[in-house]
């Protein structure tokens, strides 16, 4: 058995597998702790009051119900992982091809947080239909580039959702800074970023592995948004507690919000 708190025996994003990923935490149930951050970032993109012009979903993985929530605030998604393999579970799901993963439980959550009745399955598949037609680029994209989908993307994004991916690169707190600064640097001028992360985590369960975490604290994200453009009025972070998941290695997520600095 691995230490969850040991950065020894942590596997790299060589030996991840999509589908292991897609079955530890989507394929059976909206876990509480899901549906805590999805609720969050409806809130976050409903409270801005004006559709977002064009939307990034960053570190993406295999899954869909970011950029299902977004579609509907959203005009254009693009999506982007560092691993093609996840980005093939993604374009699987575009193509309605009956692919490997079902999102509707997602998007029924999602629709009655909005307050649709629970059960309606047209608008379920509309919501769907809506996403198929936002999302528009899938692109493969380290986080440790300096820019990571190339110089033109530079102040490019309205809206940038990330979920969990940067604090996951490494154990190194040096590494998901140079992220950070990396990412955010893809949001236009007054843009909104909503982030995601493990708290206190420094190794997550997939399937039989141990992944990389960065061990965020409060503090620590509030300086990176602030550091890369965040204005302090615009700043939320939350921890909300998920016990149950310490099996998986965490029993926290922090969850954050912020605006960057309107253009002078
Ligand atoms: C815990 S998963 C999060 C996936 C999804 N956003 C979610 O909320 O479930 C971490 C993701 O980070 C991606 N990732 C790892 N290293 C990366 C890097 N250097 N650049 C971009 N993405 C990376 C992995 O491929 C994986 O999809």
């Amino acid at each position: 058995m691995i230490d969850s708190r040991s950065p020894e025996g942590l596997a790299d994003y060589s030996s991840w597998r999509a589908r292991d990923y897609f079955e530890t935490y989507y394929s059976e149930v909206v876990l509480p702790d899901e549906q805590a951050v999805l609720a969050y970032q409806l809130d976050v993109m409903r409270r801005a009051g004006a559709r977002f012009g064009r939307a990034l979903e960053y570190g993406c993985g295999p899954t869909l119900h970011r950029a299902i929530a977004a579609a509907a605030y959203a005009f254009r998604i693009d999506m982007a992982d560092w691993l093609a393999d996840n980005l093939v579970f993604v374009r699987e799901w575009l193509a309605q091809a009956g692919g490997e993963s079902d999102w509707s439980r997602f998007t029924r959550f999602i629709l009655g947080c909005e307050g649709a009745p629970a059960d309606d399955p047209a608008r379920t598949a509309r919501r769907e239909a809506q996403a198929r037609k936002a999302i528009r680029g899938l692109y493969v994209s380290d986080a440790r580039w300096h820019d990571p989908l190339g110089p033109e993307r530079r102040g490019f994004y309205d809206l940038i959702v990330s979920g969990f991916c940067l604090d996951a690169v490494s154990s190194d707190r040096g590494v998901w800074r140079a992220c950070m600064q990396n990412v955010l640097s893809m949001l236009a001028p007054g843009g909104t970023i909503v982030m995601h992360a493990l708290h206190e985590c420094t190794a997550y369960k997939v399937g039989a592995r141990m992944f990389p975490g960065a061990g965020l604290t409060v503090d620590a994200m509030a300086e990176a948004l602030l550091e890369n453009g965040a204005t302090r009025a615009s700043l939320d972070i939350q921890v909300i507690p998920c016990p149950d998941n310490a099996v998986y290695g965490y029993s926290g997520i922090l969850t954050a919000s912020a605006r960057k600095q309107p253009a002078p």
